[in-house]
Protein backbone atom coordinates (compact mmCIF):
# COMPACT_ATOMS: atom_id res chain seq x y z
CA UNK A 1 0.00 0.00 0.00
CA UNK A 2 1.49 3.47 -0.64
CA UNK A 3 2.02 5.61 2.28
CA UNK A 4 0.14 8.89 2.27
CA UNK A 5 1.92 11.39 4.08
CA UNK A 6 -0.36 14.19 3.45
CA UNK A 7 -2.68 16.06 6.17
CA UNK A 8 0.30 14.56 8.39
CA UNK A 9 2.14 16.74 11.08
CA UNK A 10 5.37 15.38 9.74
CA UNK A 11 7.36 17.81 12.20
CA UNK A 12 6.92 15.00 15.01
CA UNK A 13 8.94 12.34 12.51
CA UNK A 14 12.05 14.61 11.10
CA UNK A 15 13.68 11.35 9.64
CA UNK A 16 10.82 9.18 7.96
CA UNK A 17 13.03 7.36 5.73
CA UNK A 18 11.40 4.01 4.25
CA UNK A 19 13.94 1.48 4.24
CA UNK A 20 16.23 3.41 6.19
CA UNK A 21 17.92 4.71 3.69
CA UNK A 22 20.74 6.78 4.06
CA UNK A 23 20.36 6.27 7.52
CA UNK A 24 23.73 5.36 10.07
CA UNK A 25 22.20 3.52 13.32
CA UNK A 26 26.00 2.08 13.89
CA UNK A 27 29.36 2.38 14.43
CA UNK A 28 31.05 -0.72 13.56
CA UNK A 29 34.92 -2.07 12.78
CA UNK A 30 34.32 -5.08 10.75
CA UNK A 31 33.11 -3.47 6.94
CA UNK A 32 33.42 -1.11 5.12
CA UNK A 33 31.88 -0.54 1.73
CA UNK A 34 32.63 2.46 -0.57
CA UNK A 35 29.29 1.98 -2.66
CA UNK A 36 30.41 4.29 -5.68
CA UNK A 37 34.32 2.77 -5.75
CA UNK A 38 33.19 -0.81 -5.11
CA UNK A 39 35.27 -1.65 -2.52
CA UNK A 40 34.92 -4.06 0.38
CA UNK A 41 37.15 -3.77 3.77
CA UNK A 42 36.79 -7.07 6.44
CA UNK A 43 38.39 -4.78 9.51
CA UNK A 44 41.21 -3.32 7.59
CA UNK A 45 41.96 -5.65 4.66
CA UNK A 46 40.55 -5.27 0.98
CA UNK A 47 38.27 -8.23 -0.44
CA UNK A 48 40.57 -8.52 -3.40
CA UNK A 49 43.63 -9.12 -1.01
CA UNK A 50 41.69 -11.35 1.04
CA UNK A 51 39.90 -13.34 -1.51
CA UNK A 52 42.56 -15.95 -2.40
CA UNK A 53 45.43 -15.70 0.07
CA UNK A 54 43.13 -15.75 3.50
CA UNK A 55 41.68 -19.08 4.10
CA UNK A 56 37.52 -18.37 5.70
CA UNK A 57 39.05 -19.70 9.41
CA UNK A 58 41.49 -16.64 8.86
CA UNK A 59 38.44 -14.31 7.82
CA UNK A 60 36.31 -15.77 11.38
CA UNK A 61 39.53 -14.44 13.32
CA UNK A 62 39.73 -11.12 11.62
CA UNK A 63 36.16 -10.77 11.88
CA UNK A 64 35.86 -11.42 15.58
CA UNK A 65 39.17 -9.60 16.92
CA UNK A 66 39.71 -7.19 13.96
CA UNK A 67 42.92 -8.60 13.20
CA UNK A 68 44.65 -11.29 11.51
CA UNK A 69 46.26 -14.24 13.60
CA UNK A 70 49.29 -15.29 13.27
CA UNK A 71 50.48 -18.97 12.55
CA UNK A 72 50.09 -20.21 15.97
CA UNK A 73 46.53 -18.05 16.68
CA UNK A 74 44.95 -19.55 13.75
CA UNK A 75 46.18 -23.27 14.23
CA UNK A 76 44.29 -22.80 17.46
CA UNK A 77 41.29 -21.57 16.09
CA UNK A 78 41.19 -24.18 13.08
CA UNK A 79 41.30 -26.89 15.81
CA UNK A 80 38.26 -25.38 17.87
CA UNK A 81 36.47 -25.01 15.29
CA UNK A 82 37.22 -29.17 13.90
CA UNK A 83 36.18 -29.99 17.50
CA UNK A 84 32.79 -28.38 17.94
CA UNK A 85 31.68 -30.23 14.16
CA UNK A 86 29.43 -33.15 15.85
CA UNK A 87 26.02 -31.81 16.06
CA UNK A 88 23.77 -33.11 19.02
CA UNK A 89 21.78 -36.10 18.78
CA UNK A 90 18.45 -34.27 19.38
CA UNK A 91 19.39 -32.14 16.26
CA UNK A 92 20.32 -34.84 14.23
CA UNK A 93 17.00 -36.73 15.01
CA UNK A 94 15.30 -33.33 14.23
CA UNK A 95 17.14 -33.49 10.83
CA UNK A 96 15.82 -37.01 10.12
CA UNK A 97 12.77 -36.17 11.21
CA UNK A 98 11.28 -33.41 9.35
CA UNK A 99 9.46 -32.33 6.73
CA UNK A 100 11.58 -33.55 3.20
CA UNK A 101 9.95 -30.80 1.90
CA UNK A 102 10.87 -28.18 3.64
CA UNK A 103 12.76 -25.33 2.97
CA UNK A 104 16.58 -25.71 3.88
CA UNK A 105 16.74 -22.20 5.20
CA UNK A 106 13.91 -23.34 7.31
CA UNK A 107 15.63 -26.39 8.74
CA UNK A 108 18.94 -24.43 9.20
CA UNK A 109 16.60 -21.62 11.42
CA UNK A 110 15.21 -24.21 13.36
CA UNK A 111 18.05 -26.48 13.71
CA UNK A 112 20.22 -23.44 15.05
CA UNK A 113 17.75 -22.31 17.56
CA UNK A 114 17.71 -25.85 18.51
CA UNK A 115 21.75 -25.95 19.50
CA UNK A 116 21.35 -22.99 22.17
CA UNK A 117 19.21 -25.85 23.96
CA UNK A 118 21.95 -28.44 23.80
CA UNK A 119 24.42 -25.62 25.09
CA UNK A 120 25.63 -25.36 28.43
CA UNK A 121 26.40 -21.30 27.55
CA UNK A 122 23.35 -20.83 25.71
CA UNK A 123 22.58 -17.98 28.36
CA UNK A 124 26.03 -17.03 29.36
CA UNK A 125 26.48 -13.73 27.97
CA UNK A 126 30.12 -12.85 28.94
CA UNK A 127 32.47 -12.15 26.19
CA UNK A 128 34.56 -15.04 26.21
CA UNK A 129 31.38 -17.55 26.43
CA UNK A 130 29.42 -15.24 23.23
CA UNK A 131 33.12 -15.99 21.07
CA UNK A 132 32.93 -19.70 22.07
CA UNK A 133 29.25 -19.67 20.73
CA UNK A 134 30.43 -17.83 17.51
CA UNK A 135 32.56 -20.80 17.18
CA UNK A 136 30.08 -23.32 17.95
CA UNK A 137 27.80 -22.61 15.57
CA UNK A 138 30.18 -21.56 12.84
CA UNK A 139 31.93 -25.31 13.06
CA UNK A 140 27.98 -26.56 13.18
CA UNK A 141 25.77 -25.00 10.56
CA UNK A 142 27.95 -27.22 7.49
CA UNK A 143 27.06 -29.84 9.20
CA UNK A 144 22.94 -29.22 9.54
CA UNK A 145 23.20 -27.90 6.38
CA UNK A 146 24.96 -31.35 4.70
CA UNK A 147 22.85 -33.78 6.74
CA UNK A 148 19.45 -32.46 5.63
CA UNK A 149 20.07 -32.72 2.10
CA UNK A 150 21.58 -35.56 2.57
CA UNK A 151 18.42 -36.84 4.39
CA UNK A 152 16.14 -35.58 1.86
CA UNK A 153 17.67 -37.63 -0.91
CA UNK A 154 17.30 -40.96 0.98
CA UNK A 155 20.97 -40.98 1.91
CA UNK A 156 23.49 -41.66 5.43
CA UNK A 157 24.23 -38.50 7.38
CA UNK A 158 28.14 -38.26 6.99
CA UNK A 159 30.43 -37.59 10.52
CA UNK A 160 32.14 -34.82 10.12
CA UNK A 161 35.71 -35.19 9.72
CA UNK A 162 38.18 -33.62 13.02
CA UNK A 163 40.33 -32.14 10.56
CA UNK A 164 40.36 -30.24 6.95
CA UNK A 165 39.20 -26.61 6.43
CA UNK A 166 35.46 -25.68 7.17
CA UNK A 167 34.82 -25.89 3.22
CA UNK A 168 36.48 -29.50 3.14
CA UNK A 169 34.16 -30.66 5.50
CA UNK A 170 31.08 -29.52 4.36
CA UNK A 171 32.09 -30.56 0.62
CA UNK A 172 32.71 -34.15 2.14
CA UNK A 173 29.90 -33.88 4.76
CA UNK A 174 27.80 -33.05 1.70
CA UNK A 175 28.55 -35.20 -1.12
CA UNK A 176 29.93 -38.29 1.32
CA UNK A 177 33.48 -38.27 -0.37
CA UNK A 178 36.88 -36.21 -0.13
CA UNK A 179 36.20 -33.43 -2.13
CA UNK A 180 39.61 -32.42 -4.40
CA UNK A 181 42.00 -29.61 -4.25
CA UNK A 182 39.99 -27.20 -6.55
CA UNK A 183 36.55 -27.97 -4.98
CA UNK A 184 38.30 -26.82 -1.50
CA UNK A 185 39.68 -23.93 -2.95
CA UNK A 186 35.74 -22.25 -4.98
CA UNK A 187 34.15 -23.29 -1.38
CA UNK A 188 36.82 -21.99 0.75
CA UNK A 189 36.66 -18.53 -1.67
CA UNK A 190 33.01 -18.08 -1.16
CA UNK A 191 32.74 -18.21 2.34
CA UNK A 192 35.72 -15.61 2.14
CA UNK A 193 33.40 -13.19 -0.22
CA UNK A 194 30.42 -13.63 1.70
CA UNK A 195 31.45 -13.55 5.59
CA UNK A 196 30.79 -10.11 6.28
CA UNK A 197 29.07 -7.25 4.83
CA UNK A 198 27.60 -4.14 6.58
CA UNK A 199 24.56 -3.42 7.72
CA UNK A 200 22.52 -5.36 5.55
CA UNK A 201 19.08 -6.56 6.69
CA UNK A 202 20.00 -9.82 8.18
CA UNK A 203 23.19 -7.99 10.35
CA UNK A 204 20.65 -5.72 11.32
CA UNK A 205 18.27 -8.04 12.16
CA UNK A 206 21.34 -10.02 14.60
CA UNK A 207 21.98 -6.98 16.39
CA UNK A 208 18.62 -5.34 16.94
CA UNK A 209 18.18 -8.67 18.94
CA UNK A 210 21.24 -8.61 20.49
CA UNK A 211 20.25 -5.06 21.96
CA UNK A 212 17.71 -6.49 23.47
CA UNK A 213 20.36 -8.05 25.33
CA UNK A 214 19.13 -11.53 24.01
CA UNK A 215 21.30 -14.36 23.84
CA UNK A 216 23.17 -15.43 20.42
CA UNK A 217 21.68 -17.94 18.92
CA UNK A 218 18.38 -16.23 19.28
CA UNK A 219 20.08 -13.73 17.35
CA UNK A 220 21.58 -15.36 14.30
CA UNK A 221 18.35 -17.26 14.30
CA UNK A 222 16.39 -14.35 13.11
CA UNK A 223 19.73 -13.43 10.93
CA UNK A 224 18.89 -16.62 9.78
CA UNK A 225 15.03 -15.54 8.81
CA UNK A 226 15.98 -12.69 7.32
CA UNK A 227 18.59 -13.66 4.79
CA UNK A 228 16.12 -16.04 3.33
CA UNK A 229 14.00 -13.83 1.84
CA UNK A 230 14.71 -12.87 -1.85
CA UNK A 231 15.30 -9.37 -1.95
CA UNK A 232 18.04 -10.54 0.59
CA UNK A 233 20.33 -14.05 0.26
CA UNK A 234 17.62 -15.77 -0.89
CA UNK A 235 18.14 -14.57 -4.54
CA UNK A 236 21.20 -16.77 -5.64
CA UNK A 237 18.40 -19.42 -5.15
CA UNK A 238 16.11 -17.10 -7.41
CA UNK A 239 19.06 -16.51 -10.25
CA UNK A 240 19.08 -20.57 -10.25
CA UNK A 241 15.82 -20.94 -10.86
CA UNK A 242 15.36 -17.97 -13.81
CA UNK A 243 17.78 -19.15 -15.17
CA UNK A 244 16.66 -22.65 -15.05
CA UNK A 245 13.51 -21.88 -16.79
CA UNK A 246 15.93 -20.91 -20.12
CA UNK A 247 16.94 -23.19 -22.67
CA UNK A 248 19.29 -22.72 -25.98
CA UNK A 249 16.64 -21.84 -27.71
CA UNK A 250 15.40 -18.93 -25.18
CA UNK A 251 15.89 -14.84 -27.00
CA UNK A 252 17.44 -14.36 -23.86
CA UNK A 253 17.41 -10.10 -24.76
CA UNK A 254 13.16 -10.31 -25.33
CA UNK A 255 13.30 -12.30 -22.21
CA UNK A 256 14.94 -9.81 -19.94
CA UNK A 257 13.11 -6.67 -21.65
CA UNK A 258 9.78 -8.82 -20.89
CA UNK A 259 10.42 -8.85 -17.03
CA UNK A 260 11.56 -5.46 -17.38
CA UNK A 261 8.28 -4.09 -18.79
CA UNK A 262 6.18 -6.06 -16.60
CA UNK A 263 8.65 -4.18 -13.97
CA UNK A 264 9.69 -7.52 -12.70
CA UNK A 265 13.06 -8.01 -11.20
CA UNK A 266 16.04 -9.45 -12.60
CA UNK A 267 17.38 -11.11 -9.15
CA UNK A 268 21.07 -10.91 -8.70
CA UNK A 269 20.87 -7.64 -10.00
CA UNK A 270 20.85 -3.65 -7.85
CA UNK A 271 21.78 -3.50 -4.45
CA UNK A 272 21.16 -0.43 -2.21
CA UNK A 273 24.89 0.63 -1.37
CA UNK A 274 26.38 -0.39 -4.46
CA UNK A 275 26.16 1.56 -7.51
CA UNK A 276 29.03 0.24 -9.63
CA UNK A 277 30.22 -3.72 -9.80
CA UNK A 278 29.81 -5.61 -6.70
CA UNK A 279 34.11 -6.88 -5.67
CA UNK A 280 32.55 -9.81 -4.95
CA UNK A 281 30.56 -10.51 -8.43
CA UNK A 282 33.68 -9.95 -9.82
CA UNK A 283 36.03 -12.51 -8.53
CA UNK A 284 32.52 -14.44 -8.47
CA UNK A 285 32.47 -14.05 -12.09
CA UNK A 286 35.90 -14.89 -12.97
CA UNK A 287 35.35 -18.38 -10.90
CA UNK A 288 32.04 -18.95 -12.83
CA UNK A 289 33.57 -18.23 -16.11
CA UNK A 290 37.03 -21.02 -15.13
CA UNK A 291 34.71 -23.40 -13.51
CA UNK A 292 31.81 -23.23 -16.93
CA UNK A 293 34.47 -24.09 -19.25
CA UNK A 294 35.94 -27.04 -16.91
CA UNK A 295 32.27 -28.75 -16.43
CA UNK A 296 31.06 -28.10 -19.88
CA UNK A 297 28.30 -25.73 -18.74
CA UNK A 298 29.71 -22.55 -20.92
CA UNK A 299 26.13 -21.77 -22.33
CA UNK A 300 24.51 -21.26 -18.56
CA UNK A 301 27.73 -18.45 -18.08
CA UNK A 302 27.15 -16.68 -21.75
CA UNK A 303 23.46 -16.37 -20.47
CA UNK A 304 24.70 -14.71 -17.64
CA UNK A 305 27.23 -12.34 -19.48
CA UNK A 306 24.29 -11.63 -21.99
CA UNK A 307 21.67 -10.97 -18.98
CA UNK A 308 24.44 -9.23 -17.43
CA UNK A 309 25.14 -6.82 -20.88
CA UNK A 310 21.27 -5.71 -21.15
CA UNK A 311 20.93 -4.75 -17.41
CA UNK A 312 23.40 -2.62 -17.98
CA UNK A 313 22.01 -1.35 -21.56
CA UNK A 314 18.56 -0.86 -20.42
CA UNK A 315 19.00 -0.19 -16.85
CA UNK A 316 22.40 0.80 -15.71
CA UNK A 317 22.10 -1.75 -13.26
CA UNK A 318 25.16 -4.02 -11.78
CA UNK A 319 24.93 -7.38 -10.80
CA UNK A 320 25.46 -8.69 -6.68
CA UNK A 321 26.72 -11.43 -5.13
CA UNK A 322 24.40 -13.69 -5.73
CA UNK A 323 24.12 -13.93 -9.32
CA UNK A 324 27.43 -15.45 -10.28
CA UNK A 325 27.46 -17.18 -7.16
CA UNK A 326 24.29 -19.34 -7.98
CA UNK A 327 26.42 -20.37 -11.30
CA UNK A 328 29.47 -21.32 -9.28
CA UNK A 329 27.69 -23.13 -7.07
CA UNK A 330 25.42 -25.20 -9.68
CA UNK A 331 28.85 -25.52 -11.77
CA UNK A 332 30.12 -28.08 -8.96
CA UNK A 333 26.64 -29.65 -8.41
CA UNK A 334 25.23 -27.95 -5.36
CA UNK A 335 21.48 -28.05 -5.62
CA UNK A 336 19.58 -24.11 -5.99
CA UNK A 337 17.30 -24.05 -2.81
CA UNK A 338 20.84 -24.90 -0.63
CA UNK A 339 22.37 -22.01 -2.08
CA UNK A 340 21.24 -19.27 0.50
CA UNK A 341 22.24 -21.46 3.22
CA UNK A 342 25.57 -21.93 2.42
CA UNK A 343 25.53 -18.06 2.31
CA UNK A 344 24.05 -18.30 5.95
CA UNK A 345 27.10 -21.04 6.86
CA UNK A 346 29.55 -18.02 5.96
CA UNK A 347 27.71 -15.15 7.30
CA UNK A 348 27.57 -16.50 10.76
CA UNK A 349 31.18 -15.26 10.98
CA UNK A 350 30.15 -11.97 10.20
CA UNK A 351 26.70 -11.77 12.40
CA UNK A 352 28.47 -13.02 15.17
CA UNK A 353 30.98 -10.32 14.88
CA UNK A 354 28.52 -7.64 14.82
CA UNK A 355 26.81 -9.45 18.05
CA UNK A 356 30.29 -9.09 19.92
CA UNK A 357 30.49 -5.84 19.16
CA UNK A 358 26.80 -4.75 19.60
CA UNK A 359 26.97 -6.59 23.26
CA UNK A 360 30.40 -4.38 23.69
CA UNK A 361 28.74 -1.25 23.45
CA UNK A 362 25.11 -1.93 23.76
CA UNK A 363 21.90 0.45 23.19
CA UNK A 364 18.27 -0.55 22.34
CA UNK A 365 17.24 -0.08 18.90
CA UNK A 366 13.75 1.16 18.90
CA UNK A 367 13.27 3.27 15.52
CA UNK A 368 9.43 5.09 15.52
CA UNK A 369 6.97 4.70 12.92
CA UNK A 370 4.31 7.59 11.13
CA UNK A 371 1.13 6.40 12.10
CA UNK A 372 -1.78 6.67 9.87
CA UNK A 373 -4.74 5.32 11.58
CA UNK A 374 -7.31 7.08 13.08
CA UNK A 375 -7.23 8.52 16.32
CA UNK A 376 -9.68 8.34 19.43
CA UNK A 377 -12.51 6.15 17.04
CA UNK A 378 -15.59 5.70 19.34
CA UNK A 379 -15.65 2.45 21.32
CA UNK A 380 -18.82 -0.04 20.26
CA UNK A 381 -19.33 -3.11 22.02
CA UNK A 382 -19.04 -6.43 19.40
CA UNK A 383 -22.51 -6.99 19.57
CA UNK A 384 -23.27 -3.25 18.46
CA UNK A 385 -20.83 -3.99 15.69
N1 LIG B 1 15.84 -5.83 -11.62
C1 LIG B 1 15.16 -4.82 -12.23
N2 LIG B 1 15.07 -3.57 -11.76
C2 LIG B 1 15.70 -3.33 -10.61
C3 LIG B 1 16.44 -4.31 -9.92
C4 LIG B 1 16.48 -5.59 -10.48
N3 LIG B 1 17.13 -6.58 -9.88
N4 LIG B 1 16.94 -3.78 -8.80
C5 LIG B 1 16.56 -2.51 -8.78
N5 LIG B 1 15.81 -2.24 -9.87
C6 LIG B 1 15.19 -0.96 -10.20
C7 LIG B 1 13.91 -0.75 -9.41
O1 LIG B 1 12.81 -1.29 -10.10
C8 LIG B 1 13.86 0.73 -9.30
O2 LIG B 1 13.45 1.27 -10.52
P1 LIG B 1 12.46 2.51 -10.60
O3 LIG B 1 13.22 3.63 -9.91
O4 LIG B 1 12.24 2.69 -12.03
O5 LIG B 1 11.25 2.10 -9.82
C9 LIG B 1 15.31 1.12 -9.11
O6 LIG B 1 16.08 0.08 -9.75
C10 LIG B 1 15.73 1.22 -7.66
O7 LIG B 1 15.47 -0.04 -7.05
P2 LIG B 1 14.94 -0.24 -5.60
O8 LIG B 1 14.23 -1.56 -5.50
O9 LIG B 1 14.21 0.97 -5.11
O10 LIG B 1 16.31 -0.32 -4.82
P3 LIG B 1 16.51 -0.84 -3.36
O11 LIG B 1 17.72 -0.21 -2.85
O12 LIG B 1 15.26 -0.70 -2.55
O13 LIG B 1 16.68 -2.42 -3.59
C11 LIG B 1 17.48 -4.52 -3.96
C12 LIG B 1 17.85 -3.08 -3.61
C13 LIG B 1 16.40 -5.02 -3.01
C14 LIG B 1 18.71 -5.40 -3.77
C15 LIG B 1 16.96 -4.57 -5.41
O14 LIG B 1 17.99 -4.15 -6.27
C16 LIG B 1 16.48 -5.94 -5.79
O15 LIG B 1 15.33 -6.29 -5.49
N6 LIG B 1 17.32 -6.78 -6.47
C17 LIG B 1 16.92 -8.11 -6.82
C18 LIG B 1 17.05 -9.04 -5.63
C19 LIG B 1 18.49 -9.28 -5.29
O16 LIG B 1 19.32 -9.60 -6.14
N7 LIG B 1 18.80 -9.20 -3.98
C20 LIG B 1 20.15 -9.48 -3.46
C21 LIG B 1 20.84 -8.22 -2.99
S1 LIG B 1 22.47 -8.57 -2.42
C22 LIG B 1 22.22 -9.31 -0.94
O17 LIG B 1 21.35 -8.98 -0.19
C23 LIG B 1 23.07 -10.42 -0.53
Amino acid sequence: METNTQNIDLSDYPHLDRGLEGIVAFSSRKSFIDGAKGDLIYSGYNINDLAGNATFEEVCFLLWNERLPNREELTDLCHKLQAERELPEAVVNYIKSTNKQAHPMSVLRTAVSMLADFDDEAEDKSEEANIRKSIRMTAKMPGIIAAFDRVRNGKDVVAPLSEHSTAYNFLYMLNGEEPGENAEKIMDLCLVLHAEHGMNASTFTCRSICATESDIYSAVAGAIGSLKGPLHGGANTAVMNMLKQLDKNTDITAFVKGKLERKEKIMGFGHRVYKTMDPRATHLRKMAHDLAKEVDMEYLYNWSETILDIMKSEKNIDPNVDFFSATVYYSIGIEPDLYTAIFAMSRISGWTAHYLEQAGNNRLIRPRQLYLGEKNLPFTPVEQR
